[in-house]
């Protein structure tokens, strides 16, 4: 049986997009079996509904607070049994409901090369701080802002025209490219957490 994926999602979907053509071939070894975003009217909704997965959307502002928000996440991945959480652009931190649920299993795709330009403007960070080189980094999410051991990474060259957006573009054909084939390896060969170091066989 194929591994079971679930994809968190708040905007565009590129990434998502991606893990949806390459679970298109029974090879690869996974299936997007869900769909999730924290808002509506994002292309990524219907990207998934293209491809006939299932979607949910939970909203921050659909619950009391927070802590409730988190619990409610938490048990809508639930329902579609995911071997793997993978936030693919979702805008939003997990709580501690959601991490005491699928911490170890939950992974974070990120445009800069952790621990530099952590939080929502790698790359913009980057170019800032004149960096020559970039990147971006896949981790398992952790109760910190993109501190998770890390999984995998990719470099990407910054350059001397670059602005955030055609950074940031450059730093997503590397990441979708990154996020396929690490997520597949690690679902058809497993993966070892051992502290901070995480290693597919
Ligand atoms: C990706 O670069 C991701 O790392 C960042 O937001 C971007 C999402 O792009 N958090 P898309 O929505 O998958 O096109």
């Amino acid at each position: 049986m194929p591994a079971r994926l679930v994809v968190l999602v708040s905007g565009t979907g590129s990434t998502l997009q991606a893990l949806l053509d390459a679970a298109a071939d029974p090879s690869y070894g996974a299936i997007v079996a869900a769909v999730g975003a924290d808002r509506e009217g994002i292309d990524g909704l219907p990207r998934a509904e293209r491809a006939g997965v299932p979607t949910f959307v939970c909203r921050l502002g659909d619950h009391v607070d927070r802590a409730a928000w988190d619990l409610a996440l938490a048990a809508e991945c639930a329902r579609f049994r995911p071997d793997l959480v993978v936030s693919a652009g979702f805008m939003k931190l997990a709580g501690p409901a959601f991490l005491h649920r699928f911490g170890g299993r939950f992974v974070n795709s990120h445009p800069a090369l952790l621990p530099s330009f952590p939080g929502v403007h790698g790359p913009r960070d980057a170019l800032a701080h004149g960096a020559k080189v970039s990147g971006c980094t896949l981790f398992l999410v952790d109760d910190g802002v993109d501190t998770g051991p890390i999984v995998a990474q990719r470099a990407v060259d910054v350059l001397d025209d670059d602005d955030e957006r055609t950074l940031h573009d450059r730093i997503k054909v590397a990441e979708r490219s990154m996020l396929v084939d690490v997520v597949g390896r690690m679902m058809r060969e497993g993966y070892r957490v051992n502290g901070r170091r995480v290693t597919i066989p």
